[in-house]
Formats: C-alpha cells, structure tokens, sequence
C-alpha cells in the first residue's frame, strides 16, 4: 500500500492533464473503490466540480442529442516535428510535446499542442458503445483554456503510430518491471503530422477534464470516424500501469440539456449544391 501510496502523490504533483497545483498535491485517485470516479468530488476541496459540476466530461454521444451545425469548419490542425517524451504518468501512459509541436484552431482561439495520452477503454461513448480505446490530444491556449481533441479506436488492424512507439512502450513496461512507476523514455523528433488525420466529421460540445480537478470549459471535439489498434497494441498501453490503472476511463457523466454539435463535410457539400441548384441564374 505504501508504494501505490507514494507513486500516487507523484501523479498529483504532475497531475494528469493539469499542470502541478500545490493544493492538490498528495490526494490520490483512482477507478475504483474508495477513490473511484464517484468519490473524486469528495477527495479535495478543489475536486468539487467532478461532483458538483454540471458540465462534465466524458458523454455518451447520442444521435437524439446531437445537432448538425453548418458553421462549424474543418478541424484546422497544424502540428511540427517536434522532440516527445513518453512518460509513463501513473494513471495514463503520455506522451509530452516540446514547445512548438504546433496548433489547433477552435472558434478563432488557437491552442497549442501540449502532451497526448491514452484512456483504455474509451471514455466517450459514440451512439451508446464503448469503444477499446480513446486518444486525448491536450492542447491549450494562451489563457489557460483546454481543448482536447479525441480519437475512439476498436480492435482491429494495427495503428501505425503506435507500432513506431513499440520498442519505447516496451521499454515503459520494463522500467515498469524494475521498480519505476514513473519511467520517461526519449522518442526524439517525432513527426506530428502522421498524427494529424484529415477529418470529415466530428463532435463538438463544452465538457470538463476527465481527471480531478475535473475543471470546466474545456473545448471537446471527437473525431467521428472510429479508427483501429491491435489488441497486442491495447494491451502495450496498459501493460506499464499499475492494475488500478490499466481500466482508466471515468463513466459518462449527464448532459444536463448541452448540445453536441455536429460537423460533417459531406452534409456540408451536399447543402453548399442544393443552395446552389436553389440560386436563380
Ligand atoms: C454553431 O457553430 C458556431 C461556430 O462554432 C457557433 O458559434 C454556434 O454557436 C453554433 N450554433 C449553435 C446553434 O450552437
Ligand atoms: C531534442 O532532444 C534532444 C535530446 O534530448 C536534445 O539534444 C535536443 O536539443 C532537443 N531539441 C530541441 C529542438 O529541443
Ligand atoms: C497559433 O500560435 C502559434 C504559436 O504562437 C503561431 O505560430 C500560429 O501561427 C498561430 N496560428 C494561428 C492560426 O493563429
Ligand atoms: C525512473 O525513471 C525516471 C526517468 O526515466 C528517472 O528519472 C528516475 O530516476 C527513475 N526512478 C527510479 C527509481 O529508477
Ligand atoms: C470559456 O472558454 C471560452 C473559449 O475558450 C473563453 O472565451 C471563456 O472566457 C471561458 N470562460 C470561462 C468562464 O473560463
Ligand atoms: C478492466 O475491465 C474489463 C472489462 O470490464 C475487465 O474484464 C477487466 O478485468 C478489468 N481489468 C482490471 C485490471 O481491472
Ligand atoms: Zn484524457
């Protein structure tokens, strides 16, 4: 117990997407039990929004719930070759950007990309299903504002991504292995823009971290198409972390009347020729 204790107090001081804040340091969460998703608003006074708050994060994506929004844009990523770390962060394995791995631009604010991570299984639900997976983008924005742009994965072909991460994951395992619940391995540059996939639809809605402090206002865009990882590819993600946290997704939390916006290119293009065809000549 002392050891998850202590490799707890060192997720708090890095936390798992927020920066270090000195009042949260040393409270430990989890996904079960005692310090299960349920409980994290009752763990710290600066969790109260994970019980509290009315717009949390993840949800289940619901057709009924889900509106077309024919001002959205395609989703504008410019991400650089830029040097990565992948850590292996207690509660999630990540992978932490350089300055300048570039940006995402959301409703005219741009936001820098910060780190990756994965969640096993997904913590959104498209349309009612988990998925094996999800990829969380962090980026942030000059005011301390998150948007985080999420990728849902099924069992299926391998991901190339990850295969050129393999021999760094099996490393995270082998630290893992010695003792090192904290292990970082250099991946050097790596280039972005293999992870910057061209999207035709996503979700779009206003949720919160899906860690303590849970904090709000945070900018979600799921990607809508499901991608794939291999099984062996899941379980490489998972095979660092401690057993509490291999299934490390916090359930859906209510929508509590939120919108979820919905943007696909083909109903784009499909409109922009109908109002065409409409136009008198
Ligand atoms: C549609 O998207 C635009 C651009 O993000 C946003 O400003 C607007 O509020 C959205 N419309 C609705 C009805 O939410
Ligand atoms: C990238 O990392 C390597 C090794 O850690 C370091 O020598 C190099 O200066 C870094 N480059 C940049 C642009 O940060
Ligand atoms: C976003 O910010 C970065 C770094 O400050 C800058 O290089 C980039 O041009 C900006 N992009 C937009 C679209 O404003
Ligand atoms: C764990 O790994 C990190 C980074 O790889 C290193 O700085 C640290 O000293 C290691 N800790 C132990 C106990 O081996
Ligand atoms: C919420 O996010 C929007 C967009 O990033 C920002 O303009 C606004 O100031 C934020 N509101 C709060 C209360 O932080
Ligand atoms: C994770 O969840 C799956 C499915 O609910 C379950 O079969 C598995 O035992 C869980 N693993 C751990 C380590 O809790
Ligand atoms: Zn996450």
């Amino acid at each position: 117990m002392i050891i998850i204790i202590k490799f707890c107090f060192f997720a708090m001081a890095i936390l798992c997407v927020a920066p270090a804040n000195a009042q949260t340091q040393g409270v430990v969460f989890g996904y079960g039990g005692k310090n299960g998703p349920n409980r994290w608003g009752h763990l710290n006074p600066h969790y109260t929004k994970c019980s509290v708050g009315k717009l949390q994060s993840p949800i289940d994506i619901q057709r009924r719930q889900t509106f077309y929004n024919r001002s959205l844009e395609s989703l504008h990523r410019d991400y650089h070759t830029t040097n990565a770390t992948l850590v292996n962060h207690v509660c999630n394995v990540a992978m932490f950007f350089g300055e300048g791995a570039g940006d995402v631009v959301i409703d005219n604010k741009n936001y820098s990309l910060m780190q990756m991570h994965w969640h096993t299984p997904s913590e959104h639900h498209l349309h009612g299903v988990q998925y094996a997976a999800e990829l969380h983008m962090v980026h942030q924005a000059k005011d301390g504002s998150y948007a985080v742009v999420a990728s849902l994965f099924k069992i299926g072909s391998e991901e190339p991504f990850l295969s050129q991460m393999k021999d760094k994951l099996v490393k995270l395992k082998e630290e893992r292995r010695k003792g090192n619940q904290t292990a970082q391995v250099e991946v050097g540059k790596i280039d972005t823009r293999h992870i910057e996939r061209k999207t035709r639809k996503y979700f779009r809605y206003v949720g919160s971290l899906t860690t303590p402090p849970c904090s709000e206002n945070v900018s979600w865009t799921i990607l809508g198409k499901v991608r794939s990882m291999s099984k062996e590819q899941v379980e490489l993600l998972r095979s660092p972390l401690d057993t509490s946290y291999k299934n490390n997704s916090r359930p859906c939390q209510p929508l509590n009347g939120r919108r979820v916006e919905m943007f696909h290119e083909l109903a784009t293009e499909k409109q922009e020729t109908s109002s065409k065809k409409k136009k008198p000549n």
